[in-house]
Protein backbone atom coordinates (compact mmCIF):
# COMPACT_ATOMS: atom_id res chain seq x y z
CA UNK A 1 0.00 0.00 0.00
CA UNK A 2 1.34 3.36 -0.44
CA UNK A 3 1.21 6.30 1.71
CA UNK A 4 -0.75 9.10 0.64
CA UNK A 5 1.37 11.67 -0.53
CA UNK A 6 0.62 15.65 -0.41
CA UNK A 7 -0.71 15.58 -4.36
CA UNK A 8 -3.17 12.88 -3.83
CA UNK A 9 -4.65 14.29 -0.86
CA UNK A 10 -4.80 17.29 -2.68
CA UNK A 11 -7.05 15.72 -5.51
CA UNK A 12 -8.90 13.87 -2.76
CA UNK A 13 -9.88 17.08 -0.91
CA UNK A 14 -12.31 17.64 -4.33
CA UNK A 15 -13.95 14.99 -3.36
CA UNK A 16 -16.58 16.22 -0.26
CA UNK A 17 -16.58 16.24 3.21
CA UNK A 18 -19.90 14.85 3.58
CA UNK A 19 -18.84 11.85 0.83
CA UNK A 20 -15.99 11.01 2.12
CA UNK A 21 -17.07 10.69 6.09
CA UNK A 22 -20.07 8.96 5.36
CA UNK A 23 -18.02 5.73 3.85
CA UNK A 24 -15.55 6.57 6.35
CA UNK A 25 -16.66 3.96 8.99
CA UNK A 26 -14.76 1.17 9.78
CA UNK A 27 -13.77 -1.52 7.58
CA UNK A 28 -14.96 -4.01 10.12
CA UNK A 29 -18.72 -4.13 9.08
CA UNK A 30 -19.10 -5.37 6.06
CA UNK A 31 -17.81 -8.91 6.58
CA UNK A 32 -18.31 -9.80 10.30
CA UNK A 33 -20.99 -12.08 10.26
CA UNK A 34 -22.42 -10.47 13.88
CA UNK A 35 -22.79 -11.72 17.20
CA UNK A 36 -19.85 -13.68 19.05
CA UNK A 37 -19.64 -15.64 16.29
CA UNK A 38 -17.82 -12.32 14.48
CA UNK A 39 -14.37 -12.80 13.18
CA UNK A 40 -15.06 -16.20 11.17
CA UNK A 41 -15.64 -19.71 12.36
CA UNK A 42 -11.84 -20.40 13.06
CA UNK A 43 -10.97 -21.87 16.57
CA UNK A 44 -6.81 -22.27 15.34
CA UNK A 45 -4.49 -23.70 17.66
CA UNK A 46 -2.83 -21.53 20.04
CA UNK A 47 0.42 -20.09 19.20
CA UNK A 48 2.76 -17.66 20.48
CA UNK A 49 5.32 -15.94 18.19
CA UNK A 50 9.08 -17.00 19.19
CA UNK A 51 10.49 -15.73 22.37
CA UNK A 52 13.96 -13.59 22.37
CA UNK A 53 15.33 -13.27 25.83
CA UNK A 54 18.50 -11.20 27.48
CA UNK A 55 21.09 -12.95 28.83
CA UNK A 56 23.97 -11.59 31.24
CA UNK A 57 22.36 -8.10 30.91
CA UNK A 58 22.16 -7.88 26.90
CA UNK A 59 19.88 -9.09 24.37
CA UNK A 60 21.39 -8.49 20.46
CA UNK A 61 18.63 -9.21 17.61
CA UNK A 62 18.18 -9.15 14.15
CA UNK A 63 14.61 -7.95 13.25
CA UNK A 64 14.11 -8.32 9.33
CA UNK A 65 11.09 -6.07 8.05
CA UNK A 66 10.10 -8.01 4.79
CA UNK A 67 6.79 -8.28 2.57
CA UNK A 68 6.31 -12.36 1.76
CA UNK A 69 4.20 -15.35 2.51
CA UNK A 70 2.91 -15.50 6.36
CA UNK A 71 -0.14 -17.81 7.97
CA UNK A 72 -2.29 -15.47 9.02
CA UNK A 73 -6.01 -15.99 9.97
CA UNK A 74 -5.52 -19.84 9.03
CA UNK A 75 -4.79 -18.74 5.21
CA UNK A 76 -2.01 -18.43 3.58
CA UNK A 77 -0.97 -14.74 3.44
CA UNK A 78 1.74 -12.12 1.63
CA UNK A 79 1.79 -9.13 4.59
CA UNK A 80 4.64 -7.82 6.49
CA UNK A 81 6.77 -10.10 8.40
CA UNK A 82 9.44 -9.46 11.23
CA UNK A 83 11.96 -12.52 10.64
CA UNK A 84 9.26 -14.10 8.68
CA UNK A 85 6.61 -13.77 11.05
CA UNK A 86 3.43 -11.60 12.19
CA UNK A 87 3.83 -10.33 15.06
CA UNK A 88 7.38 -10.70 15.01
CA UNK A 89 9.92 -12.36 17.77
CA UNK A 90 8.56 -11.32 21.24
CA UNK A 91 11.60 -9.93 23.15
CA UNK A 92 11.99 -10.47 26.73
CA UNK A 93 14.17 -8.00 29.14
CA UNK A 94 15.28 -7.08 32.52
CA UNK A 95 15.42 -3.66 34.34
CA UNK A 96 19.31 -2.34 33.54
CA UNK A 97 19.18 -4.48 30.29
CA UNK A 98 20.97 -3.28 27.01
CA UNK A 99 18.85 -4.37 23.75
CA UNK A 100 20.49 -3.92 20.55
CA UNK A 101 18.92 -4.04 17.00
CA UNK A 102 19.94 -4.33 13.42
CA UNK A 103 17.00 -3.64 11.61
CA UNK A 104 17.22 -4.53 7.81
CA UNK A 105 14.74 -3.29 5.95
CA UNK A 106 14.10 -5.84 3.03
CA UNK A 107 11.15 -3.65 2.15
CA UNK A 108 10.72 -2.04 -1.13
CA UNK A 109 10.00 1.75 0.87
CA UNK A 110 11.47 3.04 4.19
CA UNK A 111 10.96 1.96 8.05
CA UNK A 112 12.16 2.67 10.97
CA UNK A 113 11.57 1.10 14.71
CA UNK A 114 9.56 2.55 17.60
CA UNK A 115 10.03 0.78 21.38
CA UNK A 116 6.71 2.17 22.45
CA UNK A 117 6.71 2.48 26.08
CA UNK A 118 9.88 1.65 27.04
CA UNK A 119 11.92 4.52 29.03
CA UNK A 120 14.91 4.85 26.81
CA UNK A 121 17.03 7.64 25.13
CA UNK A 122 14.94 8.93 21.72
CA UNK A 123 18.46 10.70 20.59
CA UNK A 124 21.12 9.03 18.69
CA UNK A 125 20.24 5.34 18.06
CA UNK A 126 17.85 5.04 20.23
CA UNK A 127 14.61 5.35 20.26
CA UNK A 128 14.63 7.67 17.55
CA UNK A 129 11.94 7.99 15.25
CA UNK A 130 13.50 10.67 13.29
CA UNK A 131 15.51 8.02 12.00
CA UNK A 132 15.08 6.72 8.18
CA UNK A 133 16.08 3.32 6.91
CA UNK A 134 16.28 2.91 3.10
CA UNK A 135 15.30 -0.03 1.34
CA UNK A 136 18.24 -2.63 1.41
CA UNK A 137 19.47 -0.35 4.04
CA UNK A 138 20.01 -1.45 7.62
CA UNK A 139 20.67 0.48 11.11
CA UNK A 140 22.08 -0.68 14.69
CA UNK A 141 19.67 0.71 17.15
CA UNK A 142 21.40 0.67 20.78
CA UNK A 143 18.50 0.97 23.76
CA UNK A 144 19.98 1.03 27.14
CA UNK A 145 16.95 0.32 29.60
CA UNK A 146 17.45 2.22 33.42
CA UNK A 147 18.41 -0.01 35.87
CA UNK A 148 14.97 0.91 37.62
CA UNK A 149 13.10 0.80 34.43
CA UNK A 150 9.39 -0.39 35.17
CA UNK A 151 8.28 -4.26 34.89
CA UNK A 152 5.29 -4.35 32.05
CA UNK A 153 4.61 -4.83 28.41
CA UNK A 154 5.62 -3.01 25.76
CA UNK A 155 5.56 -3.10 21.98
CA UNK A 156 7.55 -2.45 18.92
CA UNK A 157 6.44 -1.28 15.33
CA UNK A 158 7.59 1.07 12.97
CA UNK A 159 7.57 4.63 13.13
CA UNK A 160 8.40 6.45 9.78
CA UNK A 161 5.77 9.42 9.35
CA UNK A 162 3.03 8.88 6.32
CA UNK A 163 3.84 5.38 6.46
CA UNK A 164 3.57 3.85 10.07
CA UNK A 165 -0.54 3.01 9.09
CA UNK A 166 0.08 0.99 6.81
CA UNK A 167 3.46 -0.74 7.66
CA UNK A 168 1.94 -1.82 11.23
CA UNK A 169 -1.71 -2.72 9.57
CA UNK A 170 0.68 -5.03 7.10
CA UNK A 171 1.78 -7.06 10.32
CA UNK A 172 4.83 -5.07 11.63
CA UNK A 173 4.61 -5.32 15.52
CA UNK A 174 5.90 -7.33 18.26
CA UNK A 175 5.90 -7.63 22.37
CA UNK A 176 8.47 -6.53 24.23
CA UNK A 177 8.34 -7.62 28.13
CA UNK A 178 10.29 -6.38 31.34
CA UNK A 179 10.29 -8.99 33.89
CA UNK A 180 9.34 -8.32 37.29
CA UNK A 181 11.62 -7.91 39.81
CA UNK A 182 10.17 -11.11 41.51
CA UNK A 183 7.97 -12.96 39.40
CA UNK A 184 4.23 -13.42 40.07
CA UNK A 185 3.78 -17.08 40.61
CA UNK A 186 1.51 -18.65 37.68
CA UNK A 187 1.21 -21.71 35.72
CA UNK A 188 2.46 -20.14 32.48
CA UNK A 189 2.15 -16.92 31.19
CA UNK A 190 1.17 -15.96 27.09
CA UNK A 191 1.62 -12.79 25.07
CA UNK A 192 -1.39 -11.84 23.16
CA UNK A 193 -0.61 -9.71 20.39
CA UNK A 194 -4.06 -8.14 18.88
CA UNK A 195 -4.30 -6.82 15.60
CA UNK A 196 -6.73 -6.11 12.87
CA UNK A 197 -6.00 -6.61 8.87
CA UNK A 198 -7.72 -7.30 5.99
CA UNK A 199 -6.99 -9.74 3.24
CA UNK A 200 -8.31 -9.85 0.07
CA UNK A 201 -8.51 -12.97 -1.98
CA UNK A 202 -5.64 -13.56 -3.22
CA UNK A 203 -4.18 -13.22 0.76
CA UNK A 204 -2.47 -9.66 0.12
CA UNK A 205 -3.26 -6.69 2.45
CA UNK A 206 -6.32 -4.71 1.18
CA UNK A 207 -5.50 -1.19 0.21
CA UNK A 208 -7.70 0.87 1.86
CA UNK A 209 -9.70 4.61 0.77
CA UNK A 210 -9.31 7.65 2.09
CA UNK A 211 -12.36 7.47 3.50
CA UNK A 212 -11.10 4.69 5.73
CA UNK A 213 -7.73 6.63 6.96
CA UNK A 214 -10.16 9.22 8.27
CA UNK A 215 -11.97 7.74 10.10
CA UNK A 216 -8.58 5.11 11.41
CA UNK A 217 -9.10 1.88 9.35
CA UNK A 218 -10.54 -1.17 10.97
CA UNK A 219 -9.42 -4.74 10.00
CA UNK A 220 -11.82 -7.09 8.79
CA UNK A 221 -9.93 -9.48 10.75
CA UNK A 222 -9.29 -9.44 14.41
CA UNK A 223 -6.04 -11.57 14.99
CA UNK A 224 -4.17 -13.08 18.03
CA UNK A 225 -0.77 -13.72 17.60
CA UNK A 226 -2.13 -13.89 13.81
CA UNK A 227 -4.64 -16.26 14.53
CA UNK A 228 -7.96 -16.50 13.95
CA UNK A 229 -9.77 -16.95 17.43
CA UNK A 230 -6.94 -19.09 18.81
CA UNK A 231 -8.04 -22.34 21.37
CA UNK A 232 -6.36 -22.00 24.83
CA UNK A 233 -6.65 -24.73 27.39
CA UNK A 234 -5.94 -24.70 31.08
CA UNK A 235 -7.09 -26.83 34.29
CA UNK A 236 -9.57 -25.31 36.68
CA UNK A 237 -7.61 -23.11 39.32
CA UNK A 238 -4.80 -22.12 37.60
CA UNK A 239 -3.79 -19.18 37.04
CA UNK A 240 -2.09 -17.40 33.82
CA UNK A 241 -0.45 -14.29 33.35
CA UNK A 242 -1.77 -12.34 30.25
CA UNK A 243 0.01 -9.96 28.51
CA UNK A 244 -2.49 -8.14 25.50
CA UNK A 245 -1.23 -5.89 23.57
CA UNK A 246 -3.59 -3.55 21.48
CA UNK A 247 -1.86 -3.60 17.86
CA UNK A 248 -4.45 -2.42 16.01
CA UNK A 249 -3.71 0.61 13.90
CA UNK A 250 -7.37 2.76 14.81
CA UNK A 251 -9.54 -0.05 16.54
CA UNK A 252 -10.65 0.15 20.15
CA UNK A 253 -10.64 -2.92 22.25
CA UNK A 254 -13.09 -3.33 25.06
CA UNK A 255 -12.28 -7.26 26.51
CA UNK A 256 -14.37 -9.21 28.57
CA UNK A 257 -13.81 -13.10 29.64
CA UNK A 258 -17.24 -14.29 31.02
CA UNK A 259 -16.65 -16.86 33.66
CA UNK A 260 -13.36 -15.87 34.31
CA UNK A 261 -11.95 -14.24 37.34
CA UNK A 262 -10.06 -11.57 35.71
CA UNK A 263 -7.34 -9.19 37.46
CA UNK A 264 -5.29 -6.51 36.15
CA UNK A 265 -1.80 -5.70 37.56
CA UNK A 266 -1.37 -3.03 35.14
CA UNK A 267 -1.68 -0.78 32.49
CA UNK A 268 0.85 0.59 29.97
CA UNK A 269 4.10 0.85 32.16
CA UNK A 270 2.07 1.62 35.06
CA UNK A 271 1.66 -1.08 37.85
CA UNK A 272 -0.74 -1.18 40.37
CA UNK A 273 -0.11 -1.53 43.98
CA UNK A 274 -2.21 -4.82 44.30
CA UNK A 275 -3.91 -6.69 41.43
CA UNK A 276 -7.42 -5.26 40.85
CA UNK A 277 -10.57 -7.34 39.77
CA UNK A 278 -11.88 -6.16 36.67
CA UNK A 279 -15.25 -7.08 34.23
CA UNK A 280 -13.82 -5.26 30.89
CA UNK A 281 -10.24 -3.78 30.12
CA UNK A 282 -10.56 -1.07 27.79
CA UNK A 283 -7.64 -0.78 25.42
CA UNK A 284 -7.13 2.17 22.94
CA UNK A 285 -4.78 1.47 20.14
CA UNK A 286 -1.30 1.28 21.65
CA UNK A 287 -2.21 0.65 25.32
CA UNK A 288 -1.78 -2.81 26.59
CA UNK A 289 -3.07 -4.93 29.90
CA UNK A 290 -0.86 -6.66 32.28
CA UNK A 291 -3.64 -9.62 33.25
CA UNK A 292 -4.17 -12.37 35.66
CA UNK A 293 -6.62 -15.10 34.66
CA UNK A 294 -7.81 -17.75 37.50
CA UNK A 295 -9.32 -20.53 35.34
CA UNK A 296 -12.44 -21.84 36.23
CA UNK A 297 -13.90 -24.81 34.41
CA UNK A 298 -16.13 -24.70 31.47
CA UNK A 299 -15.50 -22.67 28.18
CA UNK A 300 -14.97 -18.94 27.74
CA UNK A 301 -14.62 -16.70 25.40
CA UNK A 302 -12.29 -13.41 25.03
CA UNK A 303 -14.19 -10.91 23.19
CA UNK A 304 -13.77 -7.30 22.26
CA UNK A 305 -17.27 -5.26 22.72
CA UNK A 306 -18.22 -2.56 20.45
CA UNK A 307 -16.44 1.11 21.31
CA UNK A 308 -18.13 4.22 19.73
CA UNK A 309 -15.55 6.72 19.01
CA UNK A 310 -17.39 8.78 17.80
CA UNK A 311 -18.59 10.71 14.46
CA UNK A 312 -16.80 12.03 11.05
CA UNK A 313 -17.24 15.34 11.71
CA UNK A 314 -20.88 15.73 12.71
CA UNK A 315 -21.85 13.69 9.60
CA UNK A 316 -24.01 11.30 11.51
CA UNK A 317 -21.66 8.21 10.65
CA UNK A 318 -20.65 6.59 13.71
CA UNK A 319 -17.13 4.61 14.00
CA UNK A 320 -16.85 1.98 16.42
CA UNK A 321 -20.26 0.41 16.57
CA UNK A 322 -19.79 -2.92 14.41
CA UNK A 323 -20.39 -6.16 16.26
CA UNK A 324 -18.47 -7.77 18.75
CA UNK A 325 -16.25 -10.11 17.61
CA UNK A 326 -14.73 -13.31 19.08
CA UNK A 327 -11.05 -13.31 19.84
CA UNK A 328 -10.22 -16.56 21.24
CA UNK A 329 -12.03 -19.38 23.40
CA UNK A 330 -10.34 -20.14 26.81
CA UNK A 331 -11.09 -24.27 27.09
CA UNK A 332 -10.80 -25.20 31.01
CA UNK A 333 -11.24 -28.70 31.85
CA UNK A 334 -9.44 -31.83 33.84
CA UNK A 335 -8.56 -32.01 37.61
CA UNK A 336 -8.40 -29.05 39.61
CA UNK A 337 -5.13 -27.52 40.93
CA UNK A 338 -4.36 -26.04 44.00
CA UNK A 339 -4.48 -22.42 44.40
CA UNK A 340 -1.04 -20.28 43.40
CA UNK A 341 0.56 -18.40 45.65
CA UNK A 342 0.37 -14.62 46.58
CA UNK A 343 0.84 -12.07 44.25
CA UNK A 344 4.38 -10.13 45.59
CA UNK A 345 3.49 -6.36 46.75
CA UNK A 346 4.74 -3.81 44.17
CA UNK A 347 5.99 -0.36 45.20
CA UNK A 348 2.91 2.13 45.89
CA UNK A 349 2.93 4.04 42.64
CA UNK A 350 3.90 7.65 42.06
CA UNK A 351 1.67 10.09 42.49
CA UNK A 352 2.53 13.90 40.82
CA UNK A 353 -0.66 15.49 42.32
CA UNK A 354 1.24 16.81 45.08
CA UNK A 355 4.50 18.35 43.04
CA UNK A 356 4.94 21.85 42.31
CA UNK A 357 4.37 22.07 38.27
CA UNK A 358 6.57 24.05 36.50
CA UNK A 359 4.35 24.83 33.73
CA UNK A 360 1.36 23.93 32.18
CA UNK A 361 0.62 23.44 28.53
CA UNK A 362 -2.71 23.18 26.18
CA UNK A 363 -2.71 20.71 23.12
CA UNK A 364 -5.85 20.40 21.07
CA UNK A 365 -6.88 17.87 18.56
CA UNK A 366 -8.46 19.31 15.61
CA UNK A 367 -10.11 17.85 12.57
CA UNK A 368 -10.43 21.09 10.54
CA UNK A 369 -11.17 22.47 6.88
CA UNK A 370 -7.90 23.11 5.21
CA UNK A 371 -9.19 25.59 2.24
CA UNK A 372 -13.16 25.97 2.44
CA UNK A 373 -15.32 23.29 2.28
CA UNK A 374 -14.14 20.23 -0.25
CA UNK A 375 -11.29 22.19 -1.26
CA UNK A 376 -7.62 21.21 -0.09
CA UNK A 377 -6.78 24.92 -0.18
CA UNK A 378 -3.14 24.60 1.42
CA UNK A 379 -1.98 22.29 3.59
CA UNK A 380 -5.19 20.38 2.95
CA UNK A 381 -4.87 17.04 4.33
CA UNK A 382 -7.43 14.45 3.78
CA UNK A 383 -10.60 15.11 2.04
CA UNK A 384 -10.34 18.62 2.11
CA UNK A 385 -9.76 17.79 5.91
CA UNK A 386 -7.17 18.86 8.18
CA UNK A 387 -5.51 16.35 11.11
CA UNK A 388 -3.65 18.60 13.23
CA UNK A 389 -2.55 19.50 17.08
CA UNK A 390 -2.42 23.15 17.35
CA UNK A 391 -3.19 24.06 14.05
CA UNK A 392 -0.68 22.45 12.59
CA UNK A 393 0.31 19.33 10.79
CA UNK A 394 3.35 17.61 11.65
CA UNK A 395 6.89 18.95 10.59
CA UNK A 396 9.73 17.05 11.35
CA UNK A 397 11.59 20.39 11.10
CA UNK A 398 9.66 22.32 14.03
CA UNK A 399 9.82 21.94 17.90
CA UNK A 400 6.67 22.52 19.15
CA UNK A 401 7.17 21.65 22.99
CA UNK A 402 10.07 22.78 24.94
CA UNK A 403 10.34 21.15 28.21
CA UNK A 404 13.19 21.12 31.18
CA UNK A 405 14.50 17.97 32.48
CA UNK A 406 13.96 17.57 36.36
CA UNK A 407 10.56 19.87 35.95
CA UNK A 408 6.77 18.65 36.47
CA UNK A 409 4.25 19.72 33.84
CA UNK A 410 0.38 19.78 33.33
CA UNK A 411 -0.58 19.16 29.91
CA UNK A 412 -4.77 19.41 29.14
CA UNK A 413 -5.27 18.25 25.40
CA UNK A 414 -8.69 19.13 24.26
CA UNK A 415 -10.51 17.65 21.55
CA UNK A 416 -12.69 19.98 19.41
CA UNK A 417 -13.45 17.29 17.14
CA UNK A 418 -16.41 14.66 17.15
CA UNK A 419 -14.08 11.55 17.23
CA UNK A 420 -11.83 10.29 20.12
CA UNK A 421 -8.24 10.73 19.40
CA UNK A 422 -5.76 8.26 21.57
CA UNK A 423 -3.15 10.75 23.11
CA UNK A 424 0.44 9.20 23.21
CA UNK A 425 3.56 10.52 24.63
CA UNK A 426 6.81 9.47 24.13
CA UNK A 427 9.53 7.96 26.31
CA UNK A 428 7.90 9.80 29.47
CA UNK A 429 4.75 8.29 31.05
CA UNK A 430 1.53 10.50 32.33
CA UNK A 431 -0.37 10.09 35.07
CA UNK A 432 -4.03 11.01 34.29
CA UNK A 433 -5.49 13.81 36.91
CA UNK A 434 -8.52 14.49 35.28
CA UNK A 435 -10.93 13.18 32.41
CA UNK A 436 -13.00 16.04 30.86
CA UNK A 437 -12.79 17.66 34.49
CA UNK A 438 -13.62 15.17 36.58
CA UNK A 439 -10.55 14.64 39.28
CA UNK A 440 -9.00 11.08 38.72
CA UNK A 441 -8.78 9.76 41.97
CA UNK A 442 -6.08 7.17 41.94
CA UNK A 443 -2.64 7.16 40.83
CA UNK A 444 -3.29 6.16 37.10
CA UNK A 445 -0.01 5.95 34.84
CA UNK A 446 -0.93 5.19 31.17
CA UNK A 447 1.34 6.15 27.66
CA UNK A 448 -1.53 6.41 25.70
CA UNK A 449 -4.88 8.05 26.93
CA UNK A 450 -8.07 8.65 24.97
CA UNK A 451 -9.17 12.25 24.46
CA UNK A 452 -12.91 11.94 23.79
CA UNK A 453 -14.87 13.49 21.22
CA UNK A 454 -15.43 17.90 22.14
CA UNK A 455 -13.88 16.84 25.45
CA UNK A 456 -10.38 17.05 27.13
CA UNK A 457 -7.72 15.07 29.68
CA UNK A 458 -5.51 16.42 31.97
CA UNK A 459 -2.06 14.69 32.32
CA UNK A 460 1.00 15.07 34.59
CA UNK A 461 4.35 14.47 33.44
CA UNK A 462 7.70 14.40 35.08
CA UNK A 463 10.17 15.18 32.34
CA UNK A 464 13.69 13.21 33.41
CA UNK A 465 16.85 11.73 32.69
CA UNK A 466 16.34 12.36 28.96
CA UNK A 467 17.59 15.00 26.37
CA UNK A 468 16.73 15.13 22.98
CA UNK A 469 13.92 15.14 20.19
CA UNK A 470 11.12 12.92 20.27
CA UNK A 471 6.95 12.93 19.53
CA UNK A 472 3.64 13.13 20.73
CA UNK A 473 0.82 12.26 18.44
CA UNK A 474 -2.48 10.72 17.69
CA UNK A 475 -2.56 6.63 18.23
CA UNK A 476 -5.11 6.20 15.74
CA UNK A 477 -1.72 5.91 13.22
CA UNK A 478 -3.60 7.10 9.99
CA UNK A 479 -4.24 10.15 11.87
CA UNK A 480 -0.81 10.18 12.95
CA UNK A 481 0.46 10.31 9.06
CA UNK A 482 -2.22 12.79 8.78
CA UNK A 483 -0.80 15.71 10.62
CA UNK A 484 -1.67 14.99 14.31
CA UNK A 485 1.70 14.49 15.60
CA UNK A 486 3.99 17.27 17.36
CA UNK A 487 7.77 17.40 18.06
CA UNK A 488 8.91 17.48 22.15
CA UNK A 489 12.57 18.50 22.76
CA UNK A 490 13.91 17.83 26.18
CA UNK A 491 17.08 19.56 27.73
CU1 LIG B 1 3.09 3.29 19.39
CU2 LIG B 1 4.62 6.94 18.53
O1 LIG B 1 3.84 5.07 18.89
CU1 LIG C 1 5.26 5.18 21.25
CU1 LIG D 1 -6.96 10.73 15.96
Amino acid sequence: MQPISRRQALQLGGLGLAAALAGGIGLGRELSTGGAGGNGAAGEPWAEPPVLRSRGGELQVQLEAARGPVRLAGRAATALTYNGGSPGPTLRLRPGDRLRIHLLNRLDVPTNLHTHGLYVSPAGNADNVFVSVGPGESFDYDYRLPPDHPPGVFWYHPHLHHRVADQLFGGLCGAIVVEDPEPVPVARERVLVISDITLDRSGAVAQVSMMQRMAGREGDLVLVNGRLRPDLSARPGERERWRVVNACTSRFLRLRLDGQRLQLVGMDSGRLASPQDVEEVSLAPGNRADLLVTAAAGDAQLRTLPVDRGRGAGMGSAIGREPEVALATLRVAGASVAEAGPVPAQPTPRDLRGANVAARRRLTFEMGMGGGMGGGGRGGGAGGMRFTIDGQEFDPARVDQRVHLGTVEEWTISNTSAMDHPFHLHVWPMQVVADNGTAVTEPTWRDVVVVPAGGHVTVRVRFETFPGRTVYHCHILDHEDLGMMGVLEAS
